[in-house]
């Protein structure tokens, strides 16, 4: 955690001292990559390049920021100064940072402005892992606001030419780190409430599983272990929409300008009607008496039984691999570049396969709800259907 970059060449160390100097002269925000997506930068003490972070993105200006760090001398200075660590986030940190995680804390106002909180008398932080993310940081010796380096709907890019494509145009310097390990955004978690429970505000890279993990063992001598709430959603209750959860999440997201349908291939609930692939096509294309040829982008998991379904005749299948569904961390990794690359082939419809929502399920699950329009419950039946 001392935050002292080591640099792998040359090369590396001079893009890090001049996107430093970016940060330090331009009053414009920068794209770095971090572990979890790329990241829109600037320094919290540039209120100019703050703004132009949200007018790059097209981002509402109640959507607060992350704030990233790259040691922990840079953390107390953003709290308010009688704030005490709770054990919760003690444990997480040690174990976590740095890492996919956010977390909450009471904001200082004299040094976190509220462009970056969006009024909010709290702010998210986090520590990433990702050198060059680090690095830049430590080189700049400015803790950095950074959304995800896309415009404001659109999934978040995990490799640089999704930047490109999509801000190519409106920023002026951008970092290469090569693709994201993680491919879905950090976890943002509230331990503020007095109940002394985790809040999950924003499922993510770092899995329920592992801070539930990390409580048990911090709290191995006491007898109560806090809770971990999240809303996992079951796709009938409506009352899961009222849970706690971001700012920005009541906004649509994650959404290629392609329209975006779920598959559950899981056991439907009680009632629920269920479809094949060939039905959908039919009917979404609306393929009745139109002789177009038409490509249908895919999303599965290797194991798929959709994979070979039978689709209507005279049409293109573009099939991406999210991966073995025994690796859920592959798939999360897979997700963002699976929508950004069959938007970029111009595909006419993505359908998507759902997984359980378990470890990195949870976040996959969240972000590809966000970017569907439907969702449908899918039986095939590949025996009869290659008769
Ligand atoms: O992995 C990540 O977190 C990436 C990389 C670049 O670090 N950043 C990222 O930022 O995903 P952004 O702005 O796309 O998402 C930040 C989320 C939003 O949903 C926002 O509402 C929430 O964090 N958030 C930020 N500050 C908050 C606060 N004070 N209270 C509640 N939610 C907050
Ligand atoms: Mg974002």
């Amino acid at each position: 955690h001392t935050g002292v970059p080591v640099f792998s060449s040359d090369e590396t160390r001079e893009a890090i001292e001049e996107a430093s100097n970016h940060i330090h002269s331009t009053h414009t925000p920068l794209i770095f990559p971090t572990e979890t997506v790329y990241g829109l930068g600037a320094s919290i003490t540039d209120p100019e390049a703050i703004s132009k972070i949200f007018s790059t993105k097209g981002r509402p200006p109640d959507n607060p920021l992350i704030v990233h760090i790259s040691s922990m001398d840079m953390l107390s200075p953003l709290l308010l100064p009688d704030f005490v660590l709770p054990d919760t986030y003690a444990a997480l940190i040690e174990r976590f940072w740095p890492g996919p995680l956010a977390l909450l804390f009471p904001a200082n106002p004299e040094s976190v402005p509220t462009t970056i909180t969006a009024g909010h008398p709290t702010v998210a932080v986090r520590m990433p892992s990702h050198p060059v993310a680090r690095a830049l940081i430590a080189v700049s010796g400015k803790p950095l606001a950074a959304p995800s380096g896309n415009s404001s709907g659109k999934p978040s890019p995990t490799r640089v030419e999704h930047v490109v494509r999509d801000l190519g145009d409106k920023v002026e310097l951008i970092l290469d780190g090569g693709a994201c390990g993680f491919g879905v955004e950090s976890t943002v978690v509230d331990g503020l409430a007095a109940d002394g429970n985790l809040r999950i505000l924003r499922p993510g890279g770092l899995t329920v599983e592992d801070i539930e993990d990390a409580l048990r063992s911090q709290s191995r001598d006491h007898t109560h272990i806090p809770q971990v709430l999240v809303y996992r959603r079951d796709y009938i209750d409506k009352a899961t929409e009222m849970a706690p959860t971001t700012p920005g999440m009541k906004y649509k997201h994650y959404s290629p300008s392609v329209p975006v349908s779920l598959l559950m291939t899981s056991q439907p609930p009680p009632d629920v009607h269920t479809t094949s692939l060939f039905d959908l096509v039919q009917s979404d294309l609306r393929l009745t008496g139109d002789s177009q040829s038409r490509t249908i982008g895919l999303m599965v998991t290797d194991e798929s039984p959709l994979a070979s379904s039978s689709l209507p005749a005279g049409h293109k299948l573009r099939v991406y691999s999210l991966g073995s569904a025994k690796d859920l961390s592959v798939m999360a990794r897979r997700l963002f570049d699976g929508f950004l690359t069959l938007e970029s082939e111009a595909v006419d419809i993505i359908y998507v396969e759902g997984v359980e929502e378990v470890r990195e399920g949870l976040a996959i699950m969240n972000r590809v709800r966000k970017a569907a329009g439907q969702v449908y419950w899918v039986k095939e039946s590949v025996q009869q259907e290659d008769k």
